[in-house]
This record gives C-alpha cells, sequence and structure tokens, in this order.
C-alpha cells in the first residue's frame, strides 16, 4: 500500500497536545481490546517492518514497543545509537532516511533534543510514533497513564490529578496535561519554584498538602541528566519537601492511587516501601503499556 503525505501525518503520534476527545478515546478503546485479547501473538502487521530508533537510553518504552510490535506480527529492526554510524557523527535525519530507504514501514522514535521531531515527521514518507522527545512530549506514556486511571475509576471526567515533581524537564508532565485536560480532567501540578515551567498554560500550582487530597497523586522522577549544576540541593532536602513519603501517602484519600512514569529513584521522590504498595499502580502502568503500544502501532500501520 502506498500512503499519502495527508495519511503518513495522521497514522504518526507526535504527541497529545491537540488530539481530540474521541481519538484519544479510540485509542484507549483499542488498547481495552489488545488487553483482553488472550492470544499471545497474532498476525495482524505479519509482513510490516518497524524500527524501534532510540537515541536516548530506555528500558520500559522500548522494550514494551517491541513486545507489542512482536504481539502484532510485525518484524522488528531495533536501532540503538550507542553501537550505531551516530557515534562517527551521522545525523538523526541521515539515520532516519537510511532506515525508511531500507523500507521499513513505520519507525517508533526517541529523541534527546525537544523540537526536532515535527520537522523530521515533514521530511519523511513513514509514521513515526514519538517515544519521548526531550522535555516536550511522551505521548504513549501519557496514554497508558489515561489508560490506568480510567482502569481504576472507569471514568477520567472530573478527577483531579496533581503532577508532583520536576515539571520544568517533564515531557509526561506536558502529554498528560494535554489529554487529561480534553478529557475534562482537573490537572494541577506541584513543585518547587525552579522546577515549574511557564509554557504549559494556566495550571495552578498546588502545595503538597494539597496534591494529597487528588484521586491521583503522580510522581515524577527528578530529571537529575538534564539539570543545570546545582539545581538540587540535596535528595534527602527534596525527598523531606517534595517526596511522597509514607507518612504524607497515609493522608491520601481512601480511594485515591500513586503513579510514577518510572524509573524511580527510590526514597528521592517517593518512599521505597510506597512503589509496590495497594495504592501504587506503578507496575500496572507498565503493563499497560503494551496494549497501548499495540493500539497505536497498528493506528501507525494496518490498512
Ligand atoms: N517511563 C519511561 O519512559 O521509561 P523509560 O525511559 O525506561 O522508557
Amino acid at each position: 500500500m502506498i500512503m499519502t503525505n495527508t495519511t503518513v501525518k495522521q497514522r504518526s503520534l507526535l504527541g497529545l497536545k491537540g488530539m481530540s476527545q474521541p481519538e484519544l478515546v479510540s485509542i484507549l478503546d483499542r488498547a481495552a481490546y489488545w488487553d483482553a485479547h488472550t492470544e499471545k501473538q497474532v498476525s495482524v502487521l505479519q509482513s510490516r517492518f518497524v524500527a524501534n530508533m532510540f537515541f536516548e537510553n530506555s528500558t520500559r518504552t522500548r522494550f514494551s514497543f517491541e513486545m507489542a510490535e512482536k504481539r502484532l506480527g510485525a518484524e522488528v529492526l531495533n536501532f540503538t545509537s550507542a553501537v550505531s554510524s551516530v557515534e562517527k557523527g551521522e545525523s538523526i535525519y541521515d539515520t532516519v532516511r537510511t532506515l525508511e530507504s531500507m523500507g521499513i514501514d513505520a519507525g517508533i522514535i526517541r529523541l534527546k533534543p525537544s523540537g526536532v521531531l515535527q520537522e523530521l515527521a515533514e521530511k519523511v514518507n513513514v509514521p513515526l510514533i514519538n517515544a519521548g522527545d526531550g522535555n516536550n512530549e511522551h505521548p504513549t506514556q501519557g496514554l497508558l497513564d489515561l489508560y490506568t486511571m480510567r482502569q481504576e475509576f472507569g471514568e477520567l471526567k472530573g478527577l483531579h490529578v496533581a503532577i508532583v515533581g520536576d515539571i520544568l524537564h517533564s515531557r509526561v508532565a506536558r502529554s498528560n496535561l494535554w489529554a487529561l485536560q480534553t478529557m475534562g480532567v482537573k490537572v494541577s501540578f506541584c513543585a518547587p519554584n525552579n522546577m515549574r515551567a511557564d509554557d504549559m498554560g494556566d495550571v495552578s500550582y498546588i502545595s503538597m498538602e494539597e496534591a494529597l487530597q487528588a484521586d491521583v497523586v503522580m510522581m515524577l522522577r527528578v530529571q537529575l541528566e538534564r539539570h543545570a549544576v546545582g539545581m538540587l540541593k540535596s535528595a534527602e532536602e527534596y525527598r523531606l519537601q517534595y517526596g511522597l513519603t509514607e507518612e504524607r501517602a497515609a493522608r491520601m484519600k481512601k480511594h485515591a492511587i500513586i503513579m510514577h512514569p518510572a524509573p524511580v529513584n527510590r526514597n528521592v521522590e517517593i518512599d521505597d516501601a510506597l512503589v509496590e504498595s495497594p495504592k501504587s499502580k506503578i507496575f500496572p502502568q507498565m503493563q499497560n503499556g503494551v496494549p497501548i503500544r499495540m493500539a497505536v502501532i497498528e493506528r501507525a500501520l494496518r490498512n
């Protein structure tokens, strides 16, 4: 099948900003379909080639995409920049064009810088799925987070989600904000002054005490690798002011849940004992990453 540029654009997933409510719901519904599917492997994407192009480290996203592709019967190519010609100075664009010229049908891409993915997607003729670009967006993480909340509460509309921590550097906070607001969810942020962002519209910053009263307390990883020197005085001080400690978690609402995109800095933004506590949905989030990515890849490739 030859796809037109419009079709390629429509099948790509660069971000959740601007995605309509029906489209979000259709992806979540299709993920639910795959979640309930007992057959481990199907041939829906037989003879379709998908390249996982990770220019930045990943465990969850990379392996759940690969799992999703293989469950759908696709042929999978894994590209890792550390063992590629990127190490010889080849650009991201030339790398993607190289794989495109070899005949891939779709590309999953994770990038360190923000703001280059849009331009890249306009230059290639295969659908691209954003697996996290800088601090811009991480759409499949946002979708799996919505899916996890819907699984827990049935309905998203009317929920209050407090996102706590390093908002400034968080593509997860951005993707969640755009999609949750579209779904009628109230989103609040809680962050130290030097980790707040001013590019995300009119979102209220609340205290840690107020955040504990939300239906979902979503903790973010302190992204030390993206910090300027001196941004974090000490891990212990951060934990005392903004960490979800056992004592704080005990003050959450009875029905409320804890989320975190992971990887987790245990005993910094969240106490070790909470990671696998009954309120925590951290591992179910990871589990939900597979059906969500199946739905997104299928959307990108199915005739
Ligand atoms: N949540 C997430 O994106 O994890 P990875 O960096 O391991 O993919």
